[in-house]
């Protein structure tokens, strides 16, 4: 992101996290009311979307492929007049993608099946991000995708393949794999099926299912049959519970909080970051539980606890994927010592999550030894520190929450990512009670 100026973080120690927030909409969520509002037959109305910069490369490649989008407005609202499976247009340009893996490997699967060729780039983090994953199964299925020697970005994806339905046996458990077949297979011969090593994140199961489109699910089988159309519905996006994540560790770590975050989605897929908090002692109380448009919705109260370090069982890992970098921070200020396997794919996120967050605790005077596919850390004494998140949002989120507990203030570089996913966190987290500010510059 060297065209953007940098932006640093700067946490004042202690303080403690009160009162009511909400966080922005659910990213994944958004991602897909987006490509499915624009291939359904009818005007798609989404609130709660969020403004981040990914889902907003979303957007504007579905504009540049000729979709009319208005909003979205400052409150979330986008209207999209929806084009049919077969109407998007040829774009007169590259497809940016900026940070965004999810648009990257749903749109190479999307983009399989339409009549004219697109080629998708990516900034620096996301052209270092492997693709072979979606490419490989694609191919298996008639697509034509050209990438780097090394499976990176750019994605040249070629038109009027004729797609066949396949099976694949997942050897990742991924949600942008398993996303990806599946849009492809919206425009396959016969049927599309996936086998998941361990469940992922199925938004887009249930938003294929609220668009009309007969999804079925087997135990760990997901599979569609290719020719069908999608009608369009209203998309009521709760709040990301992985932008939750942050404050639901913050509100644990810091003494005297009582915090409650509003609206939070609630898919049994993503709440592993619930339960291993909760496996650590934390106090959280889910209250007012409720189904907004096909998804679980709740608020989420949470106190101040002392926390204990854990083994973290690996079959929550995939259904708390996106929140350990924080989860690493509530093991640095737990009692003992946290062990994470299971974990590699950390390593081919937005930054390698396991080493980078491993560098950063270690300059706050925490040992955390990382491992191939984990880390191991040793709770401690938070001292202050600058550390640089790797222009990876949640890094530097995460780190943010660590100048609760830490002993002087923490700086953090490189944080203009964060817009990624979570436009407003700074004020957010300052009315919260962190005492941080963000300073643009050298
Ligand atoms: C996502 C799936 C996850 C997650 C990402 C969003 C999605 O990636 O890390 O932030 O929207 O499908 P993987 O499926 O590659 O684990």
């Amino acid at each position: 992101m060297s065209h953007t100026p940098s932006i640093h973080f700067i946490v004042q120690p202690g303080g403690s996290l009160r009162g009511r927030i909400r966080v922005p909409g659910d990213k994944s969520i958004s991602h897909r009311s987006i490509m499915l509002g624009s291939l359904a037959e009818g005007t798609t109305r989404v609130s709660g979307f969020l403004q981040g910069e990914d889902c907003l490369c979303t957007l504007k490649a579905f504009r540049a492929m000729g979709v009319s989008i208005e909003g979205p407005t400052a409150d979330g609202r986008v209207v999209i007049q929806g084009v049919g499976l077969h109407g998007l247009k040829a774009p007169a340009h590259d497809l940016d993608m900026g940070n965004s893996g999810t648009s990257m490997r749903l749109m190479a699967g999307l983009m399989s099946g339409q009549a004219f060729d697109v080629r998708m780039t990516g900034d620096s983090s996301l052209s270092k991000r492997p693709m072979k994953r979606v490419t490989v199964p694609l191919a298996d299925m008639g697509a034509r995708i050209d990438a780097t020697a090394a499976g990176t970005p750019p994605l040249v994806v070629h038109g009027g393949s004729a797609l066949h339905g396949r099976h694949y046996d997942m050897p990742v458990a991924s949600a942008q794999v398993k996303s990806a077949l599946l849009l492809a297979g919206l425009y396959a011969e016969g049927e599309t099926s996936v086998t998941e090593p361990a469940p992922t994140r199925d938004h887009t199961e249930r938003l294929l299912r609220g668009f009309g489109y007969a999804v079925h699910t087997d135990g760990n089988r997901i599979s569609l049959k290719g020719g069908g159309r999608l009608a369009a519905m209203a998309i009521d996006v709760p709040s990301d519970i992985s932008s939750a994540a942050f404050f639901m560790v913050g509100a644990s770590i810091a003494p005297g909080s009582d915090l409650v975050i509003e609206h939070v989605g609630m898919n049994p897929t993503r709440t592993g970051v619930i339960d291993i908090l909760r496996l650590m002692g934390a106090n959280l109380a889910v209250q007012n539980l409720r189904e907004v448009g096909g998804e679980p919705v709740a608020d989420i109260r949470v106190r101040a606890a002392k926390l204990r370090g854990i083994r973290i069982p690996e079959a929550l890992v995939p259904l708390a994927i996106d929140e350990f970098p924080v989860l690493f921070v509530a093991a640095a200020c737990a009692e003992g010592e946290t062990v994470l396997t299971g974990a590699e794919e950390l390593r081919v996120k937005e930054s390698d999550r396991i080493q980078v967050m491993a560098d950063g605790l270690a300059a706050c005077g925490i040992e955390a030894r990382p491992t191939p596919d984990g880390i191991v850390i040793q709770g401690g004494q938070l001292a202050g520190a600058s550390v640089t998140s790797h222009n990876d949002h949640r890094i530097a989120m995460a780190f943010a929450m660590a100048g609760l507990r830490a002993a002087e203030p923490v700086t953090i570089h490189d944080c203009a990512t964060v817009n990624t996913s979570f436009p407003g966190f700074v004020a957010l987290a300052a009315g919260a009670g962190l005492g941080i500010r963000a300073e643009t510059g050298h």
